[in-house]
């Protein structure tokens, strides 16, 4: 690429044509359609050239340049918002020396002297911006940034995050105020989203960000108010009157209103404040549990804030600190199959050791054969890594000069690699579309799917085996004396008769085998929703589990409910198809499950080394059966866990959101946005003791 410096005029005029093209799909990619396909730092690379260019030959900057627009035009599927002020950007700072650069500016424009002035630095939350318009202290409306000028209405979705006060909490707010901040998803929930949809056969987000943008832009708000987006107030648009004289006190309303701010966010003095922040939040970057991009660096006294204004298409008086981009260059030396609990077979890429951001990354998640071949990806390559979500490596893509020669395309096998080699297939989808997920259909005949099943098995919301640890849980599985969860039980009784003791494994003393062995007998009698659960059946999850245990009641009722549903027995099925929330992907998987003979085996030789307690049919003669519940705040008396499985039994319903369909709330000490929805919808509202006294009289 030729050195800006160098270019002649006509190369310039060239050269600006290519960006902006290249720069207007790139934001496209990601304003619009929600999956960017450079990284941020390439991104960042082109709109510095462009600037770099429109620098140097002013007279050259096209009308509509990207240097003067933010984001992309909004989707046609939302009515558009105006904004009342429009919301825009901040330019980029990428070094100490820019930060002190920013702070001499400032001072230059406003011909200050030597006295330190006076930032916040605030981490860059990187989700995307929303503003929401409050009236009287009522929200009525919300967008997203759209172009800047004009956004798209979200406000059904941004009524179902929970950080958004549906009224603004005490005093001093202006009439109308557009209350500006980020919608974010944090790791561990982005986690989370991209498992059940690898699980589902949907596609996955990239990363959190745009996992966060693809789940505010539902067209349906109730998708969106199933996934677990948060929000931080940080700024504002349009206002009827003025509510701070600082960022810093505007941000100490905010949070008095009931909005979440940013706790890393600091008041700082002097360009020196401005690095220590830098700093400070590089340091608290991997902890947070949410993707943060640089620090924000704003003046705080706003009446300097207004006098030194906006150039273009950001402001003056603030500017991002981004943090360098986490990425590195290493060798991609084989490219791996692992096997999921059902079979879903995921690519795994292994890679030559490299520090990412001080972690050391060896694999990265290459999600599916799709995006192998979109990347184009051969063993061999050099390709670049980057940890997105500051947790989950990933592969930016290959470095095309560094290729090997001979480096052939990779072939997705069409083979599970487990001992029984099933052709794998493409799932398709109940209309018959193909997926991108690829499954064995080995089941547990798969040792692969075996082990991932065991775990699931184990796991604490299944039968809890403390002391079988996925590694202890591999070791027994490897040994051949774990391989079906009859076999748990029957570990004590072998042990007898064993030539290799217990007691004698990985120097595992006498009473931690005893305490193992305490576990499993333990868990010997367990309630059914468990025993239901714990089987690992496809898109039978722990609610579902319990509503099959009411609906059947016992586990004899329901195998041989199963063994019916599986011989497609109309009035079997009928009878599942009835019972509450369970529809066609329940009905199928369980209907799978059971008609195969080694499933039912592995059931049956369980279930005759357990006691299963029958569930308690949902009641219909209490004074909340039928009722919707919420319970919010600290609860004194008993867990979370306990209000919800007595609210249940009592044939209550449990929701962990308060809507028009709540009948009644109960709250407990440092109850906030919950209780707050509950007494404006007009919901009852009692206190846990209330709620006692009403359930045992
Ligand atoms: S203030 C005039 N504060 O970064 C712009 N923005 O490139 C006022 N962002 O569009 C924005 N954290 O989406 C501000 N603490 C913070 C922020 C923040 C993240 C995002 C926001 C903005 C973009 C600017």
């Amino acid at each position: 690429m030729i050195p800006v410096d160098d270019l002649t005029e006509a190369q310039a005029v060239e050269e600006l044509t290519r960006l902006a093209d290249e720069i207007t799909r790139h934001d496209l990619a990601y304003h619009r359609d929600d999956a960017p396909t450079i990284s941020d730092a390439d991104y960042d690379a082109l709109k510095r050239r462009n600037l770099d260019i429109e620098d140097r030959f002013p007279h050259l900057i096209r009308e509509n340049s990207p240097s003067t627009r933010v984001g992309a035009p909004r989707a046609e599927q939302f009515s558009p918002v105006t904004h009342g002020t429009p919301m825009l950007s901040l330019d980029n700072a990428f070094s100490d020396e820019d930060a002190l650069e920013f702070d001499a500016r400032i001072r230059r424009f406003l011909k200050l002297d030597e006295t330190p002035i006076r930032y916040t630095a605030e981490p860059k939350i990187d989700g995307l911006s929303a503003s929401i318009r409050y009236e009287k202290g009522v929200l009525v409306q919300g967008a997203t940034r759209g172009d800047g000028r004009v956004g798209e209405d979200v406000t059904a979705n941004l009524l179902t995050i929970r950080d958004i006060p549906h009224k603004l909490a005490g005093s001093g707010w202006p009439e109308v105020i557009e209350v500006r901040g980020e919608v974010y998803l944090g790791h561990a929930e982005f986690a989370a989203l991209n498992a059940a949809a690898t699980e589902a056969g949907d596609k996955t987000y990239a990363n959190p960000r745009n996992a966060a943008a693809g789940s505010l832009r539902q067209i349906d708000s109730t998708i969106t108010a199933r996934r677990p987006l948060k929000f931080f107030a940080y700024a504002w648009g349009l206002l009827s009157e003025k509510f701070a004289d600082s960022q810093w006190e505007a941000l100490e309303k905010l949070k008095s209103w009931g909005f979440q701010t940013t706790p890393q966010s600091v008041c700082v003095e002097g360009a020196e404040g401005l690095l220590a922040a830098y700093a400070a939040m590089e340091a608290a970057r991997p902890n947070l549990g949410y993707d943060i991009d640089g620090v924000v660096y704003k003046v705080d006294n706003l009446d300097w804030q207004r006098r030194l204004g906006f150039v273009s298409r950001a402001p003056r008086w603030g500017i991002a600190r981004k943090f360098p981009a986490e990425q590195a260059r290493t060798v991609l030396e084989a490219i791996d199959l692992q096997v999921g609990r059902t079979g879903a077979v995921t690519p795994v890429a292994r890679l030559r050791p490299v520090t990412v951001g001080g972690v050391s990354v060896t694999n990265a998640t290459l999600h599916n054969a799709d995006e192998i071949a979109r990347k184009d990806l051969r063993v061999g390559d050099t390709v670049i890594v980057q940890r997105a979500g500051d947790v989950i490596p990933q592969i930016v893509g290959a470095i095309l000069e560094a290729r090997p020669e001979g480096a052939e395309p990779f072939a997705f096998p069409d083979h599970c690699p487990c001992p029984l080699k099933t052709p794998l297939a493409r799932e398709t989808t109940a209309s018959g579309a193909e997926t991108v997920v690829r499954r064995c259909t080995g089941e547990l005949a798969c040792p692969f799917q075996r082990i991932e099943h065991l775990k699931h098995f184990v796991s604490r919301r299944a039968f809890d085996i403390e002391g079988l640890g996925e590694k202890q849980l591999q070791g027994f599985f490897d040994d051949g004396m774990i391989r079906e969860p009859a076999d748990i039980f029957l570990l004590e009784e072998r042990d007898k008769t064993s030539l290799k003791k217990l007691k004698d494994r990985d120097r595992a003393g006498e009473t931690s085998v005893a305490n193992l062995l305490a576990a499993i007998e333990s868990r010997r009698t367990i309630p059914l929703d468990r025993f239901i659960y714990g089987l690992g059946i496809r898109h039978i999850g722990e609610q579902t589990a319990l509503v099959m245990a009411r609906g059947y009641g016992s586990a004899a009722e329901f195998l041989s409910a199963m063994d019916k549903v599986a011989a497609r027995d109309p009035e079997a099925i009928a009878e599942l198809d009835a019972l509450d929330q369970i529809g066609d992907a329940v009905i199928e998987a369980a209907a799978a499950f059971f008609a195969e003979d080694h499933n039912r085996g592995m059931v049956q030789r369980l279930h005759d080394q357990l006691t299963v307690q029958d569930a308690e049919k949902p009641k219909t003669d209490t004074a909340v059966a039928g009722k919707t519940v919420v319970f919010t705040g600290a609860l004194e008396r008993m867990t979370r866990d306990e209000a919800k499985a007595q609210a249940e039994a009592l044939g209550a319903k449990v929701s962990s959101s308060v809507s028009k369909k709540t009948d009644l709330v109960v709250a407990g000490p440092g109850a906030g946005s919950k209780l707050k929805t509950a007494t404006e919808l007009g919901i009852q509202v009692m206190t846990e003791d209330e709620w006692l006294a009403m359930v045992s009289a």
